[in-house]
């Protein structure tokens, strides 16, 4: 079996619709591009498109939950076993194939929380950066990218889903977000104490490491939409993320890339509606 499996080549069936990340971010029919103003507001139950709104965070989760797998597995079938650059330790691999098995659950839990909730598998698109930033060809940096950011991201989305599910009185949207949140606290821990280990004698491959997770944290701020502002669909899940090994000042940091990704695109919508 071939090391670094290419994006391209990820086995999906027929239902599945795979999109390019760009052309997600281009859609005519989301807000930022509608020129029809800013109307990005928190997910509330009173909200008429409220519902077609949590079913597509749920189906975004769901394509996550299968790429989150495939890329933990590649992790503990990718590199040699060892404390090289390009190997990863033994321990690391164990704790990778724990996550293999927490994200197979969260895949059949989403699936059938997605049902519960009224859709299914492909009612919306899949893009595949979660997995294309696993392709990094340096261990740390695929923990940075995948534990820390993205993962970190999934902390947000689950804490807000699992608010979500408070306010509508949905008791299995409630429990099952926060039973997957629970869980990922803990991918993201692995990935902030990993970090720590790997690269605690070697500043420089700490820093490439950081700045990975930079980049990815700023892409998927998504222009605002994961923030602390009132009205910031996603809200920044602040006591879990220092639970999963996240410094006040890394979340400070986090917080301010989110707002400046939120004012480049109010930014350019201004632009584009004069
Ligand atoms: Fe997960
Ligand atoms: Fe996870």
């Amino acid at each position: 079996m071939r090391k670094i499996h290419p994006v391209e080549d990820l086995a999906r069936d027929a239902r599945f619709q795979r999109i390019d990340i760009q052309e997600r971010v281009n859609d005519a029919r989301s807000p930022d591009n509608s020129r029809r103003g800013r109307i990005k507001v928190r997910l509330t139950p009173d909200r008429t498109e409220a519902s077609d709104g949590a079913r597509s965070l749920m189906h975004g989760i769901f394509v996550g939950e299968v790429q989150a797998l495939e890329g933990a597995g590649r992790t503990c079938w990718d590199f040699d076993t060892g404390t090289g650059e390009d190997e990863a330790p033994f321990e690391l691999k164990l704790d990778m194939a724990r996550q293999c098995w927490d994200e197979a659950r969260h895949c059949e839990i989403s699936v059938k929380l997605g049902e519960w909730m009224g859709t299914a598998i492909g009612e919306f698109s899949e893009t595949t950066f979660l997995y294309a930033a696993a392709c990094n060809p340096d261990p740390v940096l695929r923990l940075t990218g995948v534990n820390r950011a993205l993962e970190g991201l999934a902390i947000d989305v689950f804490n807000t889903m699992r608010e979500f599910g408070q306010l509508a009185g949905d008791p299995i949207l409630e429990f099952c977000e926060d039973w997957m949140l629970a869980d990922e606290v803990t991918h993201v821990k692995m990935g902030s104490d990993w970090l720590r280990r790997l690269t605690a004698d070697d500043p420089g491959r700490r820093a490439r490491a950081l700045e990975f997770q930079k980049v990815v944290d700023k892409l998927f701020s998504l222009g605002g939409f994961r923030g602390e502002e009132d009205d910031s669909p996603i809200q920044l899940a602040r006591r879990f993320r220092e639970l999963a090994g996240f410094a006040e000042e890394e979340i400070d940091e986090i917080s301010a890339l989110s707002s400046e990704a939120r004012d480049e695109v109010e930014a350019r919508r201004q632009a584009a509606t004069a």
